[in-house]
């Protein structure tokens, strides 16, 4: 069983259906635990309604971002996870943290990186006028919303779409997504080598396996 917390600074729908498809047997980990760096975070009440632990380490009670980041390295060091996920959560994470669990820690996040990094991105797809987009998953590292890429989806961008319809589009792709990448490591198939991310033994090209 793949010992995971996940990190979240919101709604928590990828958390959901993370909590949904293990209850359904489906994906073969246990969430220790549920960590929200906002107090008000909507995916808390989620957790607590399925029973996982919950922990807020709110990040506007740090001074700095080192004091918040030990805060957290603390709480999840004592856990001992295999897998770090982050879900909806919103704060840059610094190398000091990032190295504390080398290759352990993934995303998702919602464009086909390496475009359209940081905030924003529905908007910033639509204003490039790209005839796709989607969601990626990928290791953390320090390079934010740079670090090698496992998987990709992608969703068709129609001529009347707004941010908020390819927003709810996304998402939508984003759960079948994350819970495969998440598959992958409970079944010990994925890892992070020197020269890029190996499924089953084989190397995956740059933007990752396309779901
Ligand atoms: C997702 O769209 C994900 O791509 C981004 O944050 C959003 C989290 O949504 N990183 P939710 O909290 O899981 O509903």
């Amino acid at each position: 069983m793949l010992k995971t917390v996940v990190l979240i600074g919101g709604s928590g729908t990828n958390l959901q259906r993370l909590i949904d498809l293990e209850n359904e047997g489906e994906l073969k980990i246990e969430i220790q635990a549920v960590i929200s760096h906002r107090p008000h975070a909507y995916g808390l009440e989620r957790a607590k309604a399925a029973g996982i632990p919950t922990l807020c380490i709110d990040h506007t009670c740090f001074a700095a971002r080192e004091a918040f980041e030990a805060a957290l390295k603390d709480a999840i060091l004592e856990m001992k996870p295999d897998l770090i996920i982050l879900a909806g959560f919103m704060r840059i994470l610094s190398a000091n943290f990032v190295n504390a669990f080398t290759n352990q820690i993934i995303n998702i996040h919602p464009s086909r990186l390496p475009l359209f990094k940081g905030l924003n991105t529905h908007e910033a797809a639509l204003a490039a006028g790209v005839a796709v987009h989607g969601a990626s998953v990928h290791f953390v590292t320090s390079d934010l919303d740079g670090g090698p890429i496992i998987a990709q989806s992608t969703v068709s961008i129609s001529p009347t779409e707004t941010p908020e319809s390819l927003k709810a589009k996304v998402q939508v792709s984003e759960y079948e997504l994350y819970p495969q990448v998440i598959q992958w490591f409970a079944q010990k198939r994925l890892s992070l080598k020197q020269d890029g991310v190996y499924l089953d033994n084989q190397r995956l090209p740059q933007e990752g396996v396309q779901l």
